[in-house]
């Protein structure tokens, strides 16, 4: 995720790549940068930080006259948040400039290939290989920048928004999309290009959405050229006029960041596993883990810190990597852990989950395990955060930036990391046959499409919503693997609807919690099919049987519970280790909608803050 924004045309492009950065800060804040071109030579300016930040740097740096330009906001993943790794990237001769949003998986193959050519590289960024591998096939092929960007990226495997300009053509701007978003705004005689309309929606409401695998040629005074990536034919563009207002396409067209990065689940999922997971090799490859492998092959267990929905994912984690691995795993609350004076030895191996990289308890658990002597591996969000700094290494979730306080593509995204990691080391560890493993990620490679058809039972849980929205208490019942979503979905509807909300695995109900149950008491149960079904099933007639209100996720195709249940959302049949990553979703679902219509503020709740940098 980062904000593109850039124009051609017959006004001024600093103002308006400056205020339209702005307006796409929410979709990276590591860092900015302008590129502008005055007539005569392409000036650059970048730093880390914020666009304001980018203001006063560029205030000293460059004149900002010229019509011509393009700009970012940066959320890194690859190289830390610093200036030399923002963007915009200029290529060796420094003739040509790029902006970026994506992740070039193969950059370091690219990248040894160019240095074995010649190539110097300033940055630690994926996106300098791409600008350079442009200029290189450019020189060796002789052609024009839109011919080069076409070939190489055909040379590319990851995902990428780009815009990309030559110093030497300067009445041109050619840009490519595959996996993140780009529009080309088409006002009189001039052209806007960005990641969503918010910064050209004023000018003009015409605009046209690249489509994944096109690539398009914008020359001042011709008109726009589509073409497709693969093959250069030549694609009819399609001008939309825009309806939506600013707000709503910052949002991406939902009425809440939070709704918006549920549905950005099946994306988050598939760019974290991008890279990592290779089912035609049927291997899975993460530098943080190979790099480390003995010690997490010799450790006497794995303990897991982090708070609030970090710690429920840990808590599956916990099931998938002794189930898988067979490593003893322990998960303790950060808050906890780090005052209690904990056994820990160089033989323990120490996880922390955190998507913002600043949760100061976990930062403390971090810094305390590593004061005794044990190897400590970061799962972050933000790439250069202070725990992604302080752990000993890591993987990150690329689940982009993650703007509602309630955490949803965080947890999905977490839970993939860490499913990853279990796999890799079974294989390592022998506890998991070949072809187990194979059946394993070629399942886990199907749940973004699975997560994709789940969040079309939004209408359905919305129904179900209205009938519990004046609830006082509600009851979540999860057994195994499903345990902790029933915490994370109790989470959910404590911190943005203020109901009071349980989660209990399922068999606790009788040594208690059953008390509670009469007919205002809301229990929602989760009962896949694979998931102790039977047992779950018992206690659902238990609760039946007191009068209790049930909501049941269930596996699609179930009968049993569809007549006992007063409700029943269907969720793809999957792997039951994997079935966190679907039954996670109706539930985020139900807290978002009962929520919005008990009029909170659903982004940002009351009393509690989107990174928790206070002990
Ligand atoms: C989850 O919805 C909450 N926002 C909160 O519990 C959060 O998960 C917790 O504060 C941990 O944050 P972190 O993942 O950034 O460390
Ligand atoms: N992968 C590129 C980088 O880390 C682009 C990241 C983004 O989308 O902002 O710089």
């Amino acid at each position: 995720m980062c904000g593109i924004v850039g124009y051609i045309g017959h006004r001024e492009a600093y103002p308006i790549i400056i205020e339209g950065l702005k307006r796409l800060e929410y979709r990276g804040y590591d860092s900015a940068g302008i590129a502008l071109f005055d007539g005569n030579d392409l000036k650059i300016s970048k730093t880390k930080g914020k666009v304001s930040d980018l203001e006063q740097r560029s205030e000293q740096e460059i004149t900002k006259n010229g019509s011509l330009g393009i700009g970012h906001t940066r959320w890194a993943t690859h190289g830390v948040p610093n200036d030399v790794n923002s963007h915009p990237h200029a290529s060796n001769s420094g003739d040509l400039a790029i902006i970026h949003n994506g992740i070039i998986e193969n950059y370091d193959a690219l990248k040894k290939e160019l240095i074995s050519r010649g190539y110097t590289f300033q940055s630690d960024t994926d996106t300098e290989v791409l600008i350079n591998l442009i200029e290189d096939v450019k020189k060796k092929e002789n052609v024009k920048l839109g011919k080069a960007i076409q070939i190489a990226l055909n040379q590319v495997i990851g995902a990428y928004a780009i815009a990309v300009f030559d110093k030497t053509k300067p009445g041109e701007v050619v840009i490519a999309r595959l996996g993140s978003p780009l529009a080309v705004g088409i006002g009189k005689d001039e052209f806007f290009i960005a990641s969503d309309a918010s910064p050209f929606i004023e000018y003009t409401k015409n605009a046209i959405y690249l489509e994944d695998e096109e690539m398009a040629i914008i020359r001042l005074g011709k008109d726009i050229k589509i073409r497709k990536i693969k093959d250069d034919s030549l694609v009819d563009p399609y001008v939309q006029e825009l309806q939506m207002n600013l707000e709503q396409i910052e949002k991406g067209g939902y009425d809440h960041f939070m709704l918006k990065e549920i549905h950005e689940q099946p994306r988050a999922i598939r760019d974290t596993y991008r890279g990592r997971l290779l089912r035609d090799k049927a291997i899975i490859k993460m530098a943080g883990v190979e790099d480390n492998m003995k010690k997490f092959l010799n450790a006497d267990r794995i303990i897991i810190v982090a708070c609030g929905t970090s710690w429920h994912a840990g808590l599956v984690a916990e099931y998938i990597f002794e189930e898988f691995s067979r490593i003893p795993v322990e998960v303790e609350y950060a808050s906890e852990f780090r005052y209690r004076n904990p056994v820990i030895t160089e033989k323990d191996v120490v996880i922390a989950i955190s998507q913002s990289g600043e949760t100061a308890d976990t930062l403390a658990a971090i810094k305390l395990a590593k004061s005794k002597g044990a190897f400590v591996f970061g799962v972050c969000n933000v790439v250069g955060s202070s725990i992604a700094r302080e752990t000993d290494a890591g993987a990150y979730t690329h689940a982009g930036p993650e703007i509602g306080v309630a955490s949803t593509k965080a947890f999905t995204t977490q839970i993939t990391v860490l499913t990853l990691m279990a796999l890799r080391l079974a294989r390592a560890k022998g506890t998991m046959s070949s072809s187990d493993f194979r059946l394993h990620i070629q399942e886990l490679e199907l749940i973004p499409q699975k997560v994709e058809q789940l969040l079309k039972v939004d209408e359905h849980v919305k129904d179900i919503a209205k009938q519990y929205l004046l609830s006082t208490n509600c009851l979540y019942l999860g057994r195994g693997y499903n345990f902790p979503v029933a915490l994370e979905g109790a989470l959910k509807l404590k911190e943005i609807s203020y109901i009071h909300a349980e989660g209990y695995p399922a068999a606790e109900m009788k040594h208690g919690p059953i008390a509670l149950i009469d007919d205002r008491m809301p229990v929602i149960v989760i009962a896949t099919s694979k998931g102790h079904y039977e047992k779950v099933v018992s206690n659902i007639q238990e609760i039946k049987s007191r009068k209790g209100k049930i909501i049941a996720i269930v596996t699609k195709g179930d009968t049993a519970v569809k007549e006992i249940a007063d409700h029943v959302i269907e969720i793809p049949e999957s792997e039951e280790a994997f079935s966190p990553l679907l039954t996670t979703i109706p539930l985020q679902l139900l807290s978002y909608h009962i929520a919005v219509m008990r009029n909170c503020n659903v982004d940002q709740p009351r009393n509690l803050a989107k990174s928790v940098t206070v002990e």
